[in-house]
């Protein structure tokens, strides 16, 4: 008997950094594929505060930190279009947080246009658990920034680095 493919899912993004809510969603996506390959995007529009090397290194902590039973999730990072790298990994799936109607537009934009650019790979939105509707990496970054405890929002080791990148303003 032929083996069943294997359900492979990309979650991609900035992650400058990965907050509570990024992790939310990966911890449901992981209950749905057979892997989650959480891919940060090398050439992403913004200009991260953390390195390429800093944020996937923080995406591995995280997930490590999370969800250590999720042994089904993997972290990489991608440049060009989304679409070539997920064929290039056999995923079939493109999975997106979606938090608020304010999240609709860029992501039905963007999701149609990947469906053009690969008709076999399906974007599939998740709702993250309430208590991360409101929340964004920007005001992470915003609140560390101005020396507020993150703890809250994002795992510990994504804390401690907003702490070492920030902290020296303080002194
Ligand atoms: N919880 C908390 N925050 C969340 C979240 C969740 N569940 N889901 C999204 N966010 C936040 C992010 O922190 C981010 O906030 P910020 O703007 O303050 O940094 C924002 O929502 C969206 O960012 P993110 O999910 O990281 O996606 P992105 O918009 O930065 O990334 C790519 C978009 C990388 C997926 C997209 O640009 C891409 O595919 N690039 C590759 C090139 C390509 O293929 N382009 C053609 C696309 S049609």
């Amino acid at each position: 008997m032929k083996e069943p493919t294997k359900r492979i899912a990309i979650y991609p993004g900035t992650f400058d950094p990965i907050t509570n809510g990024h992790l939310d969603i990966v911890r449901r996506a992981s209950e749905l594929f057979d892997e989650v390959i959480v891919a940060l995007a090398r050439n992403s529009q913004k200009s991260p505060v953390f390195s390429e090397p800093e944020r996937l290194e923080l995406v591995i902590r995280a997930i490590a930190e999370a969800c250590p039973e999720c042994t089904n999730i993997r972290a990489d990072a991608f440049q060009g279009l989304l679409v070539d790298y997920a064929q290039t990994r056999g995923a079939r799936a493109i999975v997106r947080g979606l938090r608020a109607l304010s999240d609709f537009e860029y992501e039905f934009q963007m999701a149609l246009m990947n469906r053009k650019l690969a008709e076999g790979i399906t974007t599939v939105f998740l709702m993250p658990n309430e208590r991360y509707t409101y929340l964004n990496s920007t005001i992470v970054r915003e609140l560390a920034r101005n020396g507020k405890d993150v703890g809250d929002f994002v795992p510990r080791a994504v804390s401690e680095a907003l702490r070492d990148k920030f902290e020296p303003k303080f002194h």
